[in-house]
């Protein structure tokens, strides 16, 4: 008898942690104010019903299912564009807390149903309460374009036991090539789109700031002064000019600085 439960929790607790370190990864480099090749991280454990159907297909006997079953861990790294893809990939082999052992390259080498992915089997060095325990994971790395189309044809596949009937088969093909030309087409205006989502993403960040200082000069403006501000606050905001935002908010903290002297 498999103890599931003792068998699967160093893997729950992998995932989690590699989960962790990947979204702190990407929300680093969003506060750093640098580009994020990362638009966000998932992951999952194999289910029991897996592990063995896996471990029967392969041959793998009981007690070696834990070392040779090297997804029981795995986490799944989405990415706007291909382009982000490589850049996720040097991240992950430049890591001092986890080992590459194996990558597969199913974007260069579409497989034959038309599954396009990155994959990375790590070694994750978990410190459990019993010392320290080396746990293989699989990293999947993949646009959300081919992620739209591999999670589709999970599910036909898994209703079908595998044996999709030609019709649908052959429109699965087509979504397929539809997926990669999404993600070439996204590639050509991939600089417009991501300048857009930084002055979006410092727009943001400015507004933020104005209203700290909007609310920090309540506890010590006058009234008077406080119905400008917003006033104001209302008319830069609607006019969407970043520089005149910028004024703006120059200004309220020259104003916080007079008030704190
Ligand atoms: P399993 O497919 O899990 O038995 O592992 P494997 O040793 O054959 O490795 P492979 O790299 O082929 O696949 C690993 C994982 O990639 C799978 O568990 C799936 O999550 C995913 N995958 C591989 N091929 C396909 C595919 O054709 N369609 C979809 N939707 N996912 C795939
Ligand atoms: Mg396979």
């Amino acid at each position: 008898m498999i103890n599931w439960k003792e068998l699967l929790y160093p893997y729950e607790q992998a995932v989690e942690e590699l989960l962790l370190k990947f979204r702190s990864l990407d929300k680093e480099c969003r506060q750093l104010g640098m580009y994020s090749p990362i638009d966000s991280v998932c992951g999952r454990l194999k289910r029991p019903a897996s592990i063995l159907e896996k471990a029967g297909r392969k041959q793998i006997p009981p007690e070696k299912m834990e070392e040779e079953i090297e997804d029981i861990a795995g986490i799944r790294i989405l990415c706007q564009f291909v382009e982000d893809i490589p850049k996720v990939i040097d991240m992950i082999r430049q890591r001092k807390d986890m080992t590459v052992i194996e990558e597969r390259d199913y974007i260069n080498h579409t497989k034959p149903s038309g599954y396009r992915s990155y994959h990375m089997i790590i070694r994750y060095p978990l410190q459990t309460a019993l010392g320290e325990k080396i746990i293989p994971a699989e990293i999947q790395i993949r646009t959300n374009a081919m992620n739209f189309w591999a999670t589709a044809e999970h599910s036909l596949r898994y209703k079908y036991s595998g044996n999709i009937p030609q019709q649908l088969q052959d429109r699965l093909t087509n979504c397929a090539e539809a997926a990669f030309r999404l993600d070439t087409e996204m590639a050509t205006i991939r600089e417009e789109i991501t300048n857009a989502q930084r002055l979006n993403e410092i727009k943001n960040h400015l507004v933020a700031n104005i209203l700290e200082n909007i609310h920090n000069l309540y506890f010590e403006a006058e009234l008077a002064d406080m119905n400008e501000i917003n006033k104001e606050f209302i008319r830069v905001w609607n006019g969407d000019d970043m520089d005149a935002l910028r004024e703006f908010n120059e200004k309220l903290n020259v104003m916080a600085e007079m008030y704190r002297v």
